[in-house]
């Protein structure tokens, strides 16, 4: 981990910084060890401190170094797939907000961030939700302990001098009000994307959907608001016995070209 990494080596010079301090000026090796040690268990303190707290947007920018784990990459690309079947095992409330932190960091077009969920978990939502669905998607939804409607807030401009600080986003939407409906489509579907990896990312199945009555939904769920359904995601973890065959994909030949 990159803190980890960093205060290892900065460790390990103030350590050899303060043995030839201690040489030049014949303080006890043993006084040095209290201060090593005191200086371990600030770093400690600290870095448990960064893991556990909550997300702090930071201005620095840490260059990409390096590919994540295999371990990282099997969990959310190669051994990720779409659940059809879930276990009946409750979904951590702590892990679906982690998870929107996460699809938070998102890019937008001027930050836009047009993406809403409401997440259905009560037996009542549910109920509700399966009204409206197509029926092969009926019996996944029903398993799956939590579903999220991914919806867009069409009104998301007005939430842009919030977003925007350093430049006033809202007065290019105000002038071109041709932009607002692609640009809400394009960057909630971005970040309905995301939200499926940073689901994935905190260790639950995800299954997308667009089998349903949108009207419906927003008529069940987001009356009163400026809100519009745009997918569903049952989330929960997985009855793999009710995955489907991995579908083929293109190969990179097939669906790219250089320029
Ligand atoms: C936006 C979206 C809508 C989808 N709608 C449905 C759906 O209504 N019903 C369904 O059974 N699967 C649906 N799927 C699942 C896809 O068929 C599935 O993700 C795709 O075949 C890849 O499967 P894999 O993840 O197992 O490789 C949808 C997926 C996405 C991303």
């Amino acid at each position: 981990m990159y803190f980890d990494a960093c205060y290892e080596d900065l460790l390990f010079e103030c350590c050899n910084l303060l043995y030839q301090l201690c040489d030049a000026f014949s303080v006890r090796v043993c006084d040095i060890f209290i201060i090593c040690a005191s200086i371990q268990i600030l770093e400690s303190i600290f870095v448990s401190h960064c893991i556990s707290s909550p997300l702090v947007l930071s201005t620095a920018s840490i260059p990409m170094s390096s590919i994540v784990s295999t371990e990282s990459l099997n969990q959310i690309f190669y051994n990720a797939h779409t659940a059809h079947g879930f276990q009946a095992k409750p979904v951590d409330e702590a892990l679906l907000h982690k998870a929107l932190e996460l699809a938070q960091l998102a890019p937008t077009a001027y930050n836009t961030c047009p993406m809403r969920v409401v997440f259905v978990k009560s037996a009542d939502g549910k109920e509700k939700l399966n009204k409206c669905l197509m029926e092969g998607n009926i019996p996944q939804t029903s398993e799956a302990p939590v579903t999220a409607i991914v919806c867009f807030d069409t009104e998301y401009v007005q939430k842009l001098p919030e977003l925007s600080p350093f430049f006033d986003a809202k007065a290019v939407f105000d002038a071109n009000p041709a932009w607002v409906q692609p640009t809400m489509v394009q960057n909630g579907n971005l970040q309905g994307g995301y939200l499926i990896l940073a689901l994935r990312a905190v260790g639950l199945d995800v299954g997308p959907m667009s089998g349903f009555d949108n009207a419906a939904v927003d008529a069940a769920f987001l009356q009163g608001t400026t809100w519009k359904s745009n997918f569903l995601i049952n989330i929960g973890h997985a009855n793999a016995e009710k995955n489907y065959p991995r579908g083929p994909r293109l190969a990179f030949e097939n669906a790219t070209k250089f320029a």
